[in-house]
């Protein structure tokens, strides 16, 4: 399994997305992590389908549009349009009552299926998905802003998860993901980690993105092939 770093933009200068975006690129990062929150599902608004569009245009690194809003059924369809073939579109599964018609307009559009599972979901509420998506997003913080802190006891629900899917789905954390905390996520199952504060609070975003992911590395029971 492959170790994937994902730069939330959420902590990038939103004045400087552009410069912002190419220096996590040149630092060799995996996926571009977009934040979208509607003030419904979460306490927060940041960004829509326009702030996608543009950012598609600005990097070819994909994208991992993580969506935190009510209805997704209703909005996917738009956030897709504006991304493309091998990015990755995911929705909380707290968010609808029918996670396989959003995955099914998710995959109609050539897009990779995600579902995000806040920290006080159980399991349960996933196990039966886990055939039929790309990736599955563990949150360790509870959406809607960055720089909070690691919820350790999520790691339990991220091995019960990693046991019960199949082989080579990549599990994404979210969430107070820094080198404190990433070997636990790493050793619980995950391989994808997504980071907003532990990248762009950096001066130095090469050294950060691959701290991260020695860190993953040495601390992953998967197989890894980097
Ligand atoms: C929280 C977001 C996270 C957040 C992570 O709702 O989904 O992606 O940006 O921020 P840090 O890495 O600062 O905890
Ligand atoms: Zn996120």
């Amino acid at each position: 399994m492959k170790i994937k770093i994902a730069a939330s933009i959420l902590a990038a200068d939103p004045t400087q997305f552009g410069s912002e975006l190419e220096r996590v690129e040149k630092a060799g990062i995996d996926l571009i992590h977009i934040d979208v929150m509607d003030g419904h599902f979460v306490p927060n608004i940041t960004m829509g389908p326009f702030i996608v569009e543009g950012i598609k245009k600005k990097t070819h690194i994909p994208l991992d549009i993580h969506l935190m809003i009510e209805n997704p059924e209703k909005y996917a369809g738009s956030f897709a349009e504006k991304a493309g073939k091998g990015d990755i579109l995911t929705f909380h599964i707290e968010a609808t009552d029918n996670p396989l018609k959003v995955i099914d307009i998710i995959k109609d559009t050539g897009l990779k299926a995600g579902i995000a599972i806040s920290p006080d979901t159980d399991a349960q509420a996933v196990i039966k998905l886990l055939n039929t998506i790309d990736m599955l997003l563990v949150m360790s913080v509870y959406p809607g802003f960055a720089g909070q802190k690691f919820i350790k006891s999520v790691c339990a629900k991220i091995t019960t998860l990693r046991e019960a899917a199949p082989e080579n789905l990549d599990i994404g954390v979210d969430g107070g993901i820094k080198p404190e905390t990433i070997s636990e996520a790493a050793s619980a199952g995950a391989n994808v980690f997504a980071a907003a504060t532990s990248i762009f609070a950096k001066s130095d975003y090469y050294e950060a993105i691959n701290e991260l992911r020695r860190i993953a590395q040495d601390n992953s029971n998967l197989l890894i092939k980097n």
